[in-house]
């Protein structure tokens, strides 16, 4: 019976697991009482597993992989990989399964919630109420900023998402686009990547993290942002440069950041938690019921569909970055 270890507990909804993978074993958090195994338990677990299920957070390199010498899959709890060396797995025989599409709107809507909530300052507004400061409607109280334009980093299948929505909010959209400047039929503008830090009065990020697009958002690029622009992150954390935002942020450059990811998760950089006009969350762009069964069942099917010798349509293949 194929043994399949999964990392984490599932969203309770889909403890209804069994019925995706009858006859297998299954092994690990899935259905708790722990949010998470332990690193060394699952690890101990792969030596003769078939699959596994992981989290974004699970680091799976060379050394894990050596050392589950009868692994067929992987199936991350996610839709980016950079937690997998996709290449070493590859080459040793492991297929790669991710989530794309089943929480592309849910993500997409979250980047445009922390869009107008570090716009126009929700973060603060909430603080002070809720500390009793707040002495009643004032001509300058939390003025924010409204935005005309929005630059889009990634324009896959999430930025594209949130092009939508920012174009119904009347926005004019413009994507980085590395074949150059150009309209597409969607109404979205393309311009080289160089060419957009300055070009809009918001950036959300939407790009993989790859050693491209690592440290991306740097002294450099914030320099060439328009003064009082927005930032918003819900690609990676490790796609900005933390201390070069936290300074733009404190110098009053940005004028607001909304951040749902952070670097080295879940501990987030001490400037960045005290940084001005920064709306922040814990990783939650996925987060939906409808969107995190969704993703259970596609981790859960790719499983199934790999060790019955199929091949599932999210199934992982590299591509180019969008950077
Ligand atoms: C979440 O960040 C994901 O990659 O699914």
């Amino acid at each position: 019976m194929a043994k399949v270890v999964v990392t984490a507990r599932f969203p309770p909804i889909a403890a209804g697991w069994a019925r995706w993978l009858p006859g297998h074993t299954i092994v690990g958090a899935i259905d708790g009482p722990e949010a998470r195994w332990p690193r060394e338990r699952w690890r101990a677990e792969l030596a003769d597993a078939d699959a596994l299920i992981c989290l974004l957070s699970d680091r799976i390199d060379d050394a894990v992989l050596a050392d589950a010498p009868t692994l067929r899959v992987v199936a991350n709890f996610a839709v980016g990989v950079d937690n997998i060396d996709v290449a070493v797995a590859h080459a040793r025989g492991v297929a790669i399964a991710n989530t794309p599409d089943v929480l592309t709107e849910a993500t997409a809507d979250f980047a445009i919630l922390l869009l107008l909530a570090a716009a126009r300052r929700l973060g603060e507004g909430e603080a002070l109420i809720r500390r009793g400061a707040w002495d009643g409607w004032a001509p300058d109280l939390l003025l924010g900023t409204e935005l005309g334009s929005l630059g889009i980093i990634g324009l896959g299948r999430i930025g594209r998402a949130v092009a939508r929505r920012a174009q119904a909010f009347g926005m004019r959209v413009v994507a980085a686009d590395h074949r150059g400047a150009g309209a597409g039929d969607d109404g979205i503008a393309r311009v080289p990547l160089d060419a957009l830090w300055g070009e809009v009065d918001a950036i959300s990020l939407h790009c993989p993290l790859t050693p491209a697009t690592r440290g991306l958002v740097d002294r450099a690029a914030l320099a060439r942002m328009r003064p009082g622009a927005i930032l918003v992150n819900t690609a990676r954390g490790a796609v900005i440069d933390d201390d070069a935002v936290a300074d733009a942020l404190e110098r009053g450059h940005l004028g607001g950041a909304g951040l749902d990811v952070f670097t080295h998760e879940p501990a987030i950089a001490p400037r960045l938690l005290a940084a001005p006009r920064t709306v922040l969350a814990p990783h939650l762009g996925s987060a939906t019921t409808t969107a995190r069964v969704r993703m259970a069942e596609l981790c859960m099917t790719a499983v199934r569909e790999v060790l019955a010798g199929r091949r599932p349509a999210n199934l992982y293949a590299p591509r180019e970055d969008h950077a």
